[in-house]
């Protein structure tokens, strides 16, 4: 049975539980599904030189990776101050917009608290290297 966005939600929440976030104390939560109905999830790991910190989104990203899952029809992501419930959109950065586009379509969903948009619209008219196919 596929999953339906309030069980990717929980999922984002779960993994948000474990988020390493000692300098931001903003907690983020991530989950991936993948078109096999696998779900992978990540949470932000932040780093005392600041620049090393790993996003949520790009953590789930990995770890999919890393189980051969090159291929995703739905993100969700959650996020708010430590020890507090998420009641607002938490936006996926930039960066993580960019690395999520290498293995989703500009329909994947992408669901947010209180919010269901899109990774084209999050993310339109992406860099494209001519002669290469979006994703192997
Ligand atoms: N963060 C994420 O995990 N995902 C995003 O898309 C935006 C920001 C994290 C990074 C950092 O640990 C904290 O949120 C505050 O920026």
């Amino acid at each position: 049975m596929m999953i339906d966005k309030h069980a990717l939600l929980d999922a984002a929440l779960t993994a948000r539980q474990n988020a390493y976030a000692p300098y931001s104390r903003f907690a983020v939560g991530a989950a991936l599904l993948s078109e096999d109905g696998r779900v992978f999830t990540g949470c932000n790991v932040e780093n005392r030189s600041y620049s090393l910190t790993c996003c949520a989104e790009r953590g789930a990203v990995m770890q999919a990776v890393a189980a051969g899952c090159r291929r995703f029809t739905a993100v969700a992501v959650v996020g708010a101050p430590q020890g507090e419930i998420p009641t607002a959109p938490c936006y996926p950065c930039g960066a993580c917009r960019e690395v999520l586009v290498e293995f989703c379509t500009p329909d994947t969903a992408v669901y947010l608290t209180g919010e269901d948009t899109t990774l084209g619209e999050l993310l339109p008219k992406t860099f494209i290297l001519e002669g290469t196919p979006v994703c192997e």
